[in-house]
């Protein structure tokens, strides 16, 4: 599957050998890998090139220890036992070079789901590949970890080459510093003046009125009844959406995210430019009226829009058109992400009796199971970069202009990091400790009312539903978004609590 062709330099050899040797006496820990390791290390020819002994050198050898804030992850690194005999990192990568490391199957290929098989080989065998779409692939969590920090080199981008996007339509994770960190700060600030903690009622009494649905037909596609309403009607309501026109924020969202305007910047057959507004332009003609009603008003509702244009950060408020971007992307980014969070813990739910079982008898275990499967199935399985500096990650030099896929699936799921990383597991040390919000200064401003709605929607769905059980020949089909991880369709068989 994996085909690996790493050429050896004169010399090159020692650093790494020498650095591997102590550290696989000293190993306590992984032993296995260790051991597996140094074999490829004695072997011929292939020593100095091979990941997995630079891995285990800077595992095994350094105090990692990370937690976890919000979502956000702080990772220290210290110097490493290699630096501490003289080995410097910067050396040893120097001396390597890795000419390739191709994967005939395609981590990116969303017709096969999120494929954790192959990314565990990856991550023993070829922790950065090529794809066959020619993107660079990381499967390494230290090493994703480390790239999303590394804003210098790596920018966020769905885009074709060559597709320009004018700054004030950029979405904010394309925006590059200083722009973005200060249009973050704006919608940070009326973020947290908003009190995300307010959207709890209505989003609990929502959940409740979609199950009353569902409960009263014995059943239906949970995906379509009652998750997919959830997110993209919380936003709505956050924004201050009449109440009438929520089930369209759904519809909106599907449409900009199925269609071809994050990697082209407009619809299929547009123009070139078009933007958000030619590819949805009633959603955008809505979010447009919504700002100017509330410009217009002398007493403007308390919403989310109306401290957005208020909000100003050293002395700056938004553009009109700077607005009108973030906010839609508010809703792209909270709504498809969100909904495959709540799909994919009633999926591990109505698989798994002796979890519900559990859960219902103990509440408590409600954050922890979705924290676990935020690790466990990442609702966004791969974020996509442009390297815009030459830069190298485990010993792979990456070039400029090449895309770069940070694979949050696999890291989610690295041995290294996790124990058992494949189990489902609600005993996890720090439940929070994962990347499925990203990392570094990009990391997901939304990741508090993402936890608040999967919360909710879990804790509704254990009150009202005594049993649930999936269709008899139930097979996940991936929902037809390449870097999306959901089930497209939940149909179950449902009993109420109440009889
Ligand atoms: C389970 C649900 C969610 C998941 C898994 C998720 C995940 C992510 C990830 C992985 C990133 C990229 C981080 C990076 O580039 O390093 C991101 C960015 C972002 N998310 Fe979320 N997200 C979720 C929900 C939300 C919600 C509810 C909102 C807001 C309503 C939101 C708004 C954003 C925004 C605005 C960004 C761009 C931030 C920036 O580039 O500075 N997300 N999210």
């Amino acid at each position: 599957m994996i085909g690996r062709t790493f050429a050896r330099q004169p010399g090159d050899v020692d650093p790494i050998l020498d650095c591997y040797r102590y550290t696989a006496e000293r190993a306590g820990r992984r032993r296995g890998v260790l051991v597996e390791a140094r074999r490829e290390v004695e072997r011929e020819g292939v020593v100095a090139r091979d990941h997995r002994a630079e891995l285990a050198c800077r595992v095994e050898s350094g105090e990692r220890s990370s937690d976890s804030v919000d979502g956000g992850h702080r990772t220290r690194v210290p110097r490493t036992d290699c630096l501490r005999r003289g080995l410097p990192l910067e050396h040893r990568v120097e001396r390597r070079v890795v000419e390739g490391c191709e994967s005939m199957a395609d981590p990116l290929d969303a017709s096969q789901g999120v494929q954790y098989e192959l990314f565990a080989a990856l991550r023993t065998e070829c922790p950065v590949s090529r794809t066959a779409s020619g993107a660079y692939f990381l499967a390494g969590h230290d090493d994703v970890l480390a790239a999303t920090k590394n804003i210098g080199a790596f920018q966020a981008s769905f885009r074709e080459p060559g597709v320009v996007v004018p700054p004030e339509e950029q979405l904010i994770s394309e925006i590059p510093e200083p722009r973005h960190g200060a249009i973050r700060r704006i919608i940070n600030s009326a973020i947290a003046q908003h009190r995300i903690g307010r959207v709890e009622p209505y989003a609990r009494r929502l959940c409740h009125d979609l199950l009353d649905g569902v409960l009263a037909r014995g059943g239906g596609d949970l995906v379509a009844e009652y998750v997919t309403p959830i997110p993209a009607s919380v936003i709505a309501h956050m924004l201050g959406a009449d109440p009438s026109d929520h089930h369209r924020f759904a519809e909106w969202s599907d449409l900009v995210v199925q269609s071809t305007y994050a990697t082209k910047n407009r619809s299929d057959g547009g123009e070139d430019g078009e933007g958000l507004a030619g590819t949805a332009p009633e959603f955008i003609a809505y979010i447009d009226a919504m700002i100017a009603s509330r410009k217009a008003a002398s007493d403007p509702p308390d919403d989310f829009v109306t401290r957005l244009i208020h909000t100003e950060v050293d002395g700056r408020t938004l553009t009109d058109l700077e607005m009108r971007t973030q906010l839609a992307f508010l809703l792209i980014s909270g709504n498809e992400t969100t909904r495959h969070l709540i799909a994919n813990i009633l999926e591990v739910l109505c698989t798994n009796p002796e979890l519900f079982a559990r859960l219902q008898a103990d509440h408590d275990l409600v954050t922890v199971v979705v924290e676990e499967s935020l690790r466990h199935d990442p609702p966004i399985h791969v974020l996509m970069r442009d390297c815009i500096a030459p830069t190298t990650v485990a010993g792979v030099e990456i070039p400029i202009g090449e895309k770069v896929a940070f694979g949050l699936a696999s890291a989610n799921r690295d041995p290294q990091t996790y124990d058992d990383p494949d189990a489902f597991r609600v005993d996890r040390p720090s439940p929070k400790d994962h990347l499925a919000f990203g990392g570094g200064p990009h990391v997901c401003p939304g990741a508090a009312l993402a936890r608040l709605e999967g919360r909710v929607a879990l804790e509704v769905f254990l009150e009202r539903v005594a049993t649930a059980r999936l269709d008899d020949g139930y097979r996940r089909e991936p929902v037809p978004v390449f870097w999306a991880n959901g089930p497209r369709r939940l149909p179950v068989i449902t009993r109420s609590r109440s009889g």
